[in-house]
């Protein structure tokens, strides 16, 4: 930290548990967490990668520190490459090895620089303070899986739809839920990785066997009572039946979007005060069950493959185990 800034900050929320936000902002766009056990501390998700993170959880614990995403959108993972590995959902890793290249040191300095307060911004410079794309491992998690620490566990709850593999993680020691994108005030299913309408509503009922479990929702970017996860299975069941406010607004990618639930004006705000919205586009409110993972594999790559394998013959060839 040749600059001096201050990247983040930690907030206690339960025991052994922080929530870490941007501390160089006026107001963080993003948070994550740090769960502490007696074995290794869990990070869950890693915010834009603008400061070294992981120096900054060694702050916080001494435990080895690993790292689990909610789901691959880079305001979630862009501080994954301060790490070596991370745990993600399956259904996610293929969009994020496709998306890593945003994560590029020039790109989130930029970023940084806009998003800083004024008396930091000409401190901004595109050093190592910043996240850049490295290899590193990606091991699949599914629903069920769990997280032992040692003294508390966390369970990993698949609830997508704003992602295919979107997560929630339930900390039954301390009655919270983290959340991630799964279900906020802003749940967008516009994305060509979003699930179909009806295939969230079923993933919602999902995290509703759950609720009982978890007394707060930690998400990537807010927090909630969990009753919205109630509003939730409401709201989307309007949009399935049809009966939702379906009002047209411009989408995150510049296409036409629908929010199932009336704004206020100029706001993201509930018009009727309740706190989950979504939007969504029309040709994937009910769609046919999705594949649930498909792999395909490029002719050019097929022929790579196979003159690989005929050097690998030629190779065996002249060994005494062929
Ligand atoms: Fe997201």
């Amino acid at each position: 930290m040749k600059t001096g800034i201050s990247y983040y900050k930690a907030e206690p929320i339960a025991e052994k548990s922080w929530m870490i936000s941007n501390a160089f902002v006026d107001h963080s766009y993003a948070l994550c967490y740090l769960v502490e056990g007696r074995d290794y501390a869990l990070l869950i998700d890693s915010i834009l990668g603008m400061g070294i993170l992981k120096a900054f959880c060694e702050t916080l614990t001494e435990k080895p520190v690993l790292l689990v995403n909610t789901h691959a959108h880079s305001d979630h993972f862009g501080g994954n490459f301060f790490f070596d590995a991370c745990y993600m959902h399956h259904r996610d890793i293929a969009f994020f090895q496709d998306s890593v290249g945003k994560v590029r040191k020039q790109q989130i300095a930029d970023m940084a620089k806009g998003m800083a307060l004024e008396e930091y911004r000409d401190r901004i410079e595109p050093d190592d303070d910043f996240a850049d794309w490295n290899p590193m491992k990606v091991f699949p998690l599914y629903d069920g899986d769990v997280f032992d620490l040692g003294d508390r566990r966390i369970k990993v709850v698949e609830v997508g739809g704003h992602t295919a593999g979107s997560v929630v993680l339930i900390d039954p020691l301390t009655r919270i839920a983290y959340s991630g994108d799964a279900c906020n005030g802003n749940t967008l299913l516009e994305f060509d990785n979003s699930l179909p309408v009806i295939s969230y509503l079923r993933a919602l009922l999902h995290l509703k066997d759950h609720q009982a479990e978890f007394d707060m929702m930690y998400g990537g970017h807010e927090i909630f009572d969990p009753s919205i996860v109630d509003e939730a299975i409401e709201t989307t069941a309007k949009v399935v039946a049809g009966t939702d406010d379906r009002c047209e607004r411009t989408g995150i990618m510049g296409g036409t979007v629908y929010y199932a639930a009336e704004k206020v004006k100029d706001g993201y705000a509930r018009k009727d005060g309740k706190h989950f919205n979504m939007s969504y586009v029309p040709e994937k409110i009910l769609g046919r069950e999705e594949e649930k993972h498909v792999i395909r594999l490029e002719k050019n790559c097929y022929r790579g493959i196979r003159k690989h394998r005929r050097g690998m013959r030629r190779c065996f060839a002249g060994s005494r185990f062929i």
